[in-house]
Parts: structure tokens; sequence; C-alpha cells
């Protein structure tokens, strides 16, 4: 028994920001932006909120996937960025959709967390304990970066995606998933400081040695991919897209000459979108269901890499 995606669905906040009106808020242009990352916009919430992106995102994909809440038995919900503490955005998903039978919990995997949310689910399904799952990655990090820092603020972007998962008899074929905590401080962003009358606190946002995570990207992201090949006895050729985490363009265009394939094969939409972390693959994925990209029987490379450090892919047969 293995892991079927069965439909998909996404929310993006409606408000747009371009390039051009970043540089306005800090020293930088749309010609840098776009030519080092191949980002042009970004959506940026002003009153969605993550459990709401991420409801909403739920409620499309089970639609797609001709699905009741009530049927869902798990959902994983993948994010670095929930409104709350407590309780999980999982739980506050469980309650706006109805899914009354599910147990709900999130996972912090950053931008590789909808990855290690599906490998999660499989391993439910393969254990036999579940059916049917929501993994839904959804991420706000407009309030987590330092907006007058130039070289995260203009990278990142808030949105959701959805896929319902259930058990059948084909799906994903193989994966790897990897952690080095050991490089962790490459990409950072505390949680709450203390606060106590005896201890002053700061504010923190996402820090990062952006030259270190495009590295470890470029290397990473081609070796766990071939892994996977070799672990499923996959041709490259035989694999009809390569949807890869949406950080930037070159580190996909890098990838996908390390490993000797088209780039046509890899679908980008971080132009319209930036860096939406946990969201950025399902996301990506709802737009090529819907865009009749996807086709019954197409094999799929699924690869996610971000801050943990953690990476991994995973082969899914659509
Ligand atoms: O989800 C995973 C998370 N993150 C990533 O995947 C990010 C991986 N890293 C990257 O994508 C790239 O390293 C960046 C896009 C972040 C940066 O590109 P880069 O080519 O590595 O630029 P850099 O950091 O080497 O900076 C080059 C120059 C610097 O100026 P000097 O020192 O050469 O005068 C920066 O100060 O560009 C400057 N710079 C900017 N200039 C205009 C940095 N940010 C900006 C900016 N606008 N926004």
């Amino acid at each position: 028994m293995t892991t079927r995606i069965i439909g998909t669905g996404s929310c993006l906040p409606a408000q747009v920001i371009s390039n051009d009106q970043l540089a306005q808020w800090v020293d930088t242009s749309d010609e840098w932006i776009s030519s080092r990352t191949g980002i042009r916009n970004r959506r940026i919430v002003k009153d969605e909120t993550g459990a709401w992106m991420a409801s909403q995102a739920a409620k499309k994909a089970l639609e797609n996937a001709n699905t009741d809440a009530e049927e869902i038995d798990l959902i994983v919900v993948a994010t670095c960025s929930n409104d709350m503490q407590f309780p999980s955005t999982a739980c506050q998903v469980q309650e706006a959709i109805g899914a009354r039978h599910a147990v709900a919990f999130d996972i912090s995997a950053a931008c590789s967390g909808f990855l290690f949310g599906i490998n999660t689910v499989h391993a439910y399904f393969s254990a036999g304990i579940y059916k049917k799952a929501l993994v839904i990655g959804t991420e706000v990090l407009s309030k987590l970066v330092d907006w007058t820092d130039r070289s995260t603020c203009v990278l990142f972007g808030d949105g959701a995606g959805a896929a319902v998962v259930e058990a059948a008899e084909t799906g994903l074929e193989g994966f790897v998933q990897y952690s080095d905590g050991s490089k962790g401080n490459v990409l950072t962003c505390s949680s709450r400081k203390i606060q106590n009358p005896l201890q002053e606190t700061t504010e923190d946002y996402i820090r990062m040695n952006g030259q270190e995570v495009f590295k470890f990207a470029v290397k990473k992201v081609p070796e766990c991919i071939l892994q996977v090949l070799e672990q499923t006895g996959t041709k490259k050729e035989d694999i009809r897209w390569y949807v890869l985490h949406q950080a930037n363009s070159r580190i996909i265009q890098s990838a996908a000459k390390r490993l000797g394939v088209p780039e046509e094969k890899f679908p980008m939409n971080m132009e319209k979108y930036g860096n939406t972390s946990a969201a950025s693959i399902p996301v990506l994925l709802d737009e090529m269901n819907r865009n009749g990209m996807l086709t019954r029987g197409d094999r799929l490379i699924l690869s996610g890499f971000g801050a943990g450090l953690t990476w991994g892919a995973a082969q899914i047969v659509w």
C-alpha cells in the first residue's frame, strides 16, 4: 500500500507586492531581484492568517478530490510561521473544515515541510493506521522578515497549498529525507524571546547566510534526486516533471544542469509568489493540476530544501 495525491488546492493572499514597490522600502531594484532570484512579485497578507489560508486551500483540495472532510483521518500542516504557539494550525484547520474524525498536528521542517509531511503520512498509510489525509503547507513569512533587510525581505511571500492523499496501490514510489542540525545557523528565526522582569527582550527576524544556503541547495538537491531515482530504479528521462521548492530560479537551473535534465521539466512560479517555504511545492502542484499539466500515470519528483538544514526528495506517480 502506498500514498497517492487525489486532489490539490491553494490559497494566496489578495495583496500583490511587486519588486518596484519593494524598491520604495529598501535599497533594491527589480533588476537585482529578478536577475538573482527569478522573483518579480509576492503576495503579502493583510487580514488573512496562516490557518485561514490553510483551511481555504484544504477545502479546495477536498473539492478537487471529491472527498468529504469527514472522511479525513489525519491532517498534517507544515509551517514555520504559525499564527499561534498552540493550538496547532492543523487543529484550527480541522475545526474550520469540519474534519471531525481526523487527528491533527503540525510539523516544523521549514521549506522541506510539505515533503516531510507527505512522507510522514506515507509512514502511517504503510503501517495501515490511516487511509485518508490532508497535507498542507501554509506560511505567513511576511511577519518574520525584517522589512529593513534587503538581503532577505525581497525573497519571501505568504500563501498556502494543500493535497488530499489516500492509501492506494500506486503513488509514492520512494523517498529520501535528511537533516543536518550542525548547519542550522545559516538560516534562522527565533521564536518569542524570554520575557520576564529580569531580562531585556528584542524582536528577532529571519537571518540568512544566502550564499551558504545557495551552495547547500545546489549540491544537495540533485544529489538526493539521484538517490531517489536509484532507489526506485527509474531513469531521469522517465520523470515527467521535477517539482522543486521555489526559492530561487538559479538554484533550479543549476539542479537541472547538474542532473542533465532539460530546464523545461522544472516548472517555476516564484516569479509570482516569491519563496513561500512549506507552501511552495503544494501551490505549484495545484497550479499544474488545474492547468492540465498532470496526467494520471505521470511520474514526478518532488524536492524540498531549507532551514534545519533539511532536504529531501520523493518520487510519485500522479
Ligand atoms: O528556502 C530556502 C531559503 N533561501 C534560499 O534558498 C536562498 C539561497 N540564496 C540565494 O538565493 C542568494 O544567495 C541570494 C538571492 C539571497 C543572494 O544572491 P547572491 O548572488 O548570493 O548575492 P550576495 O549575497 O552575494 O550579494 C551580492 C551583493 C551584495 O553587495 P556587495 O557586497 O557586492 O556590494 C549585497 O549587499 O548584492 C547586495 N544585495 C542587494 N542588492 C540589491 C543583497 N541583497 C540585495 C537586494 N538588492 N535585495
